[in-house]
């Protein structure tokens, strides 16, 4: 069956989906809504979280940095009042840093220390926050990789740990909770025209790598092969753009 072919429906399904304000995550959301999903949008703030929901179509918002221990008790607090206390059918842990790029005897432990923080202390904080929802739906949390999460890449420092890290976390996830039902998946979405890519690569012009709402399209037909046949991908550390 070809991707056009191809019937993606979620209507009924509620997603989550963290750093919504630019990059990946303001086109996941709409095109997850497109697909007939009620969608919860993250942003750091309440402005631009406003601002995500309203441009996506959104059903609501929440805001917050990822440092702030409480905003996993604020996002379960909206899935279950969004839901009626049903539960959540997907959570996409985008939201994630860079850190500096550099060699590793030039680290510096304090910005070390952070992005460690934000892209994994922090994601497994929402992971831990919205399980029982996530188990209450035999849901979906997809846990943002990377290419660097996989293999060993120079001047890539806590961001390449911490992807590392990120993959771990899916094996664990999946070991302790797939067999009550959750479909846990580490997932790389590949080389995406965004700020974090300009950054990485060092150059302005992005424009030969994929546009955020090619990768996003492929988000939503693996989201729905989760919550439809999970059992054949849960625990997998997978490449967006194989679906
Ligand atoms: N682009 C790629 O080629 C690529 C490749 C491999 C993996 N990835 C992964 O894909 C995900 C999305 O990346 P992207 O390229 O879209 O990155 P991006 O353009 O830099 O966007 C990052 C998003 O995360 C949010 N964020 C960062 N720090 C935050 C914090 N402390 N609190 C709340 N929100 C925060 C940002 O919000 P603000 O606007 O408020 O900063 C923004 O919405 C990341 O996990 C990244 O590691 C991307």
């Amino acid at each position: 069956m070809t991707h056009e072919t191809q019937r993606v429906d979620l209507t009924g399904r509620l997603i989550v989906v963290t750093g919504c304000s630019r990059g990946l995550g303001a086109a996941l959301a709409p095109a997850l809504v497109g697909a007939g999903a009620r969608v919860i949008v993250h942003a750091r703030d309440e402005a631009a979280a406003a601002e995500a929901m309203q441009k996506s179509g959104a059903h609501a918002a929440v805001a917050g940095d990822l440092a702030d221990p409480a905003l996993g008790a604020r996002m379960m607090a909206e899935v279950m009042r969004v839901s009626a206390g049903q539960g959540l059918d997907g959570l996409i842990l985008n939201a994630g840093v860079l850190g500096e790029m550099g060699p590793l005897d030039q680290v510096d432990f304090a910005r070390f220390r952070e992005v460690m923080e934000l892209n994994v202390d922090a994601q497994l904080r929402l992971f831990v926050a919205t399980l029982p929802a996530l188990l209450s739906r035999r849901g979906v949390v997809i846990w943002m990789s990377s290419g660097v999460g996989r293999f060993g890449a120079p001047n890539y420092g806590a961001y390449l740990v911490s992807k590392h890290a990120i993959e771990g976390l899916n094996r664990l996830a999946h070991a302790e909770y797939g067999a009550r039902g959750l479909v846990s998946l580490a997932v790389a979405p590949g080389m995406v025209q965004t700020d974090m890519l300009r950054a990485a690569l060092g150059v302005d012009d992005v424009n030969m790598h994929t546009r955020p709402e090619i990768a996003a399209a492929a988000f939503v037909r693996l989201v729905h092969k989760a919550l439809t046949h999970g059992a054949e991908i849960a625990g997998a550390s997978l490449d967006v753009l194989d679906f």
